[in-house]
Order: structure tokens, then C-alpha cells, then sequence
């Protein structure tokens, strides 16, 4: 579990192990495998790791082998192995390839461990097997690692040095994905504006920008999203592809992290405020319908109440459609860690979450109030939570729209729908 990143490492995983003869079952029980993909990024991770490591003690006991995969493996992989002896082997992010291997030797009693980070290793070529899918979306992983330092991030350790991968695979997945009846796929990386990919054969370079529209030239009816752009490398050119591209989602996720420019200065964002709104405006500008959502995080290191009070005045002028926000939490080995003190109060931190929640409800209620009367081409995702006399897809936007069933209308259709009524979180409308 974690992030999108985290899930696609486990379709890749999936596949790995399938060429070996391995195939995945729902029932915990029937497993002679259980591999865990962890996250470092969340408060309370890896709390929740070892809860569940030890639920699997019972499994363990009757022989099932116990892996900790992703970004935790690292730092606990001598607690899990050799302290606490809840697993069997621990994987890198970097070492999938290496599984096999060591399930043979953790089968003969060898503990595994491979945390070894690589420079070049992208799984090109491996086709990810596609796990929890609704056979609509999925997630096609453009790149590896991060070079930004952030210095709340623990992403640059746990997962090292930024890698671009091989664009002809990129658009060969498109296309596979395509003909197995995807609708809609998401190009993933830590920082997705950075992408650069050099052809060894004749040198030409592809940007992210050149990436999407290849991508999009896939097929007319396969949405491309992609997930997560740095402020400071969004480019133009990845504005016009969006404006000139139908099925390039008008949507990008773009972090602020803060609307202070000293915080994010100590953050080392390398943007600040005005640069960051600046961004804000050209998107606008050349994409006047595209959505923006952000990640915040609240109470970083020092911060005061008027700087906390520049990150609700970003939230309103933003306009945001959705946001993802934390309170900081200290990870270890960062660099906010090594340099800064952690010394906003809990009950503070908390405060100011709940601060920016109420004034982001605010914007995206008004935000989807313009929406009303508008028409939307929705890709339909299948029945709404709530009834099953309604159906549910996303617009371009990403905004969910709910609405009563159609004759004739299934998952995976591109129907148009009128929105009627908005609130905070979701659009209802009439499907025309
Ligand atoms: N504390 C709180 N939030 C964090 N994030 C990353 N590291 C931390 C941390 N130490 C948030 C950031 C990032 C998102 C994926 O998680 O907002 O964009
Ligand atoms: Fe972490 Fe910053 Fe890289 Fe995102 S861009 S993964 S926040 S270091």
C-alpha cells in the first residue's frame, strides 16, 4: 500500500513472479507467498506494517514464506530479519528482479536480502501483470526514484537516483493496454516533468511533453493521465499538449507543499510563492478548463501562524479541485530531520490541517458550482456506491460524476453528461 508509485511495484512484482510459475489468490490462507509493499512516507507506516507482519505469523507458522517489499525495506530490513524474525526476505524497490532467487534461498532457511539501489534498472521490459483492476485504468510507471531533494522526503533515499524509462516500452504498454480493452491510463514517477529518455540508437531525445502525446496517439479513446508534476519542471510544452491533445486529461496534480516562500525555501522546493502562483496563472491561461489538485503539508519546521496563513490564501487562489494534505511528520534520515527541529505541537500541526481542509471545502464548492449546466464527456466506471440505480465515471477533470443509469450505457462508455447539482466532492448530472 502507499502510493500509486507503490501499486504499479507490485503489478511489476506480480509479473516477475508469474513467469516463474507463481499465480496470486485472494485467499489468504491457500498463500505460500505473502509479500508486503511498504511505504515510508505516512505517519504511522510502519506501525501498520508490523500489525500486519505479525497477523502473518499464523501463515508463517504453517509455512508460508513473509516479504517486505518498497520503500521501507532499507531501513528495517535488519529489525524485520534478524531482531523481530517477521519475514523471511526483504526487497528493494530496485531488486524485484532478484525474487525468485531469493525465494529459492529463503525456501532452504537463507534469509533474503536484496536492498541494493540501482541507477539504470526501469522494468522495461516487463509487461506488469494487472492487479485490483477494474479493466478501465491503469497505471503505466514512466520513471524510477527522484532527484529532487525535498527535505521532508524520504522518496530520494528509499528509492534512489531519478531514471527515465525506454519510451517505446512506455507506448508499447499504452498499446497492449488498448487492446486488452483499457480506457484510460495513468504515466507515472515521483516527478514526471523530468522525464528525458535518450534513444541509444540515434541519440533523439524524448521529453515528457513528446512522451504524452506519443501516448496519446495511441488511440483516440485511451485518456492519458499522469501523476506527479514539480511545479518547477512543468514545461509549456506539456500545457499545449494537454490544450491540443482531446484525450489528455485537463487535470495536473501539482504540490505546493506550502504558500510560504521561507517554508519552502526549507523545504527546498526551489519555487516560491509567486513563482508557484505564477505557474497557477499560465496554466489557467492556456488550459482556461483544466482542474488543479495540490499536496499540502501543514506545521513543517518553524512554521508560523502568518506563514500557515500564506498556505489558506494559496489554497483560495489556486482554485484547487482537490486537495491531499498532511500534517509534517518527521522521517527519518531526511533532511529536514539532520537539520531542523520538529517543533510545532501535535495539537498545532492538527489545527492547521483542519484549517486548509475547511478552506479548500470552500473553494471546491465553489469551484464546482461553475460546472453546473455543463456538458461533460465521462468515461464510465461502473455502478455509483450508493445505488445501483446510478452510474459513476470522471470528466477530463477527474471530477467524479454520478447519475442515473441508461439504457445501453456500461462501464468503459464515453457517454456525455449534463451536471445538475454540485457539492464539495461530487457532481450529479443527467446522462444526455
Ligand atoms: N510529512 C508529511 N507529509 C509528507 N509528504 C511527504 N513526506 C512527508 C512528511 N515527512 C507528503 C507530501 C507529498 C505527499 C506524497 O506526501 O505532501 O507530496
Ligand atoms: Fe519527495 Fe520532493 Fe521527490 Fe516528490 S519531488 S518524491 S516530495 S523529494
Amino acid at each position: 500500500y502507499g502510493c500509486a508509485m507503490n501499486f504499479s511495484d507490485s503489478e511489476i512484482v506480480a509479473s516477475i513472479l508469474s513467469s516463474e510459475g507463481y499465480s496470486s489468490t485472494k485467499v489468504m490462507e491457500e498463500s505460500d507467498l505473502i509479500l508486503v509493499n511498504t511505504c515510508s512516507i505516512r505517519e504511522k507506516a510502519e506501525y501498520n506494517v508490523r500489525q500486519r507482519l505479525r497477523i502473518f505469523e499464523k501463515n508463517k507458522k504453517k509455512g508460508a514464506l513473509v516479504g517486505v517489499l518498497g520503500c521501507m525495506a532499507e531501513r528495517l530490513k535488519k529489525k524485520f530479519l534478524e531482531e523481530e524474525r517477521l519475514v523471511d526476505m526483504v526487497v528493494g524497490p530496485d531488486a524485484y528482479r532478484d525474487l525468485p532467487n531469493l525465494i529459492s534461498g529463503a525456501e532452504e532457511g537463507e534469509k533474503g536480502v536484496n536492498v541494493f539501489l540501482s541507477k539504470e534498472e526501469t522494468y522495461a521490459d516487463i509487461a506488469p501483470m494487472r492487479l485490483d483492476t477494474n479493466g478501465i485504468s491503469g497505471f503505466i510507471s514512466i520513471m524510477r526514484g527522484c532527484d529532487n531533494m525535498c527535505s521532508f522526503c524520504v522518496v530520494p533515499f528509499t528509492r534512489g537516483r531519478e531514471r527515465s524509462r525506454n519510451a517505446f516500452t512506455v507506448v508499447a504498454e499504452a498499446r497492449d493496454m488498448v487492446d486488452q480493452g483499457y480506457k484510460e491510463v495513468t504515466l507515472l514517477g515521483q516527478n514526471v516533468d523530468s522525464y528525458k529518455w535518450e534513444n541509444p540508437e540515434n541519440g533523439e531525445k524524448v521529453s515528457f511533453a513528446q512522451l504524452l502525446v506519443m501516448v496519446a496517439e495511441v488511440s483516440p479513446l485511451l485518456r492519458v493521465r499522469f501523476s506527479t508534476s514539480h511545479p518547477k519542471d512543468i514545461t509549456d510544452d506539456v500545457l499545449y499538449a494537454i490544450r491540443d491533445h482531446h484525450n489528455i486529461c485537463n487535470y495536473i496534480h501539482l504540490p505546493v507543499q506550502s504558500g510560504n516562500s521561507r517554508i519552502l525555501d526549507l523545504m527546498n522546493r526551489t519555487y516560491d510563492r509567486e513563482w508557484y502562483m505564477g505557474k497557477v496563472d499560465r496554466i489557467y491561461e492556456v488550459i482556461p478548463d483544466c482542474a488543479i489538485s495540490t499536496d499540502i503539508i501543514t506545521g513543517f519546521c518553524t512554521e508560523t501562524e502568518e506563514e500557515h496563513k500564506d498556505t489558506l490564501s494559496i489554497v483560495e487562489y489556486s482554485n484547487y479541485s482537490m486537495i491531499y494534505s498532511f500534517f509534517y511528520s518527521e522521517r527519518p534520515g531526511t533532511l529536514a530531520a539532520k537539520k531542523y527541529e520538529d517543533d510545532i505541537l501535535l495539537e498545532i500541526k492538527k489545527k492547521r490541517l483542519s484549517e486548509v481542509i475547511e478552506v479548500y471545502s470552500k473553494v471546491a464548492f465553489e469551484v464546482n458550482q461553475k460546472d453546473i449546466g455543463q456538458t461533460f464527456e465521462v468515461l464510465v466506471e461502473g455502478i455509483s456506491k450508493k445505488s445501483d440505480q446510478e452510474l459513476k465515471g470522471r470528466n477530463s477533470q477527474n471530477k467524479m460524476i454520478i447519475f442515473p443509469k441508461k439504457g445501453g450505457v456500461a462501464a468503459g462508455d464515453y457517454v456525455n453528461v449534463k451536471v445538475t447539482e454540485a457539492s464539495r466532492a461530487t457532481l450529479r448530472g443527467i446522462c444526455l
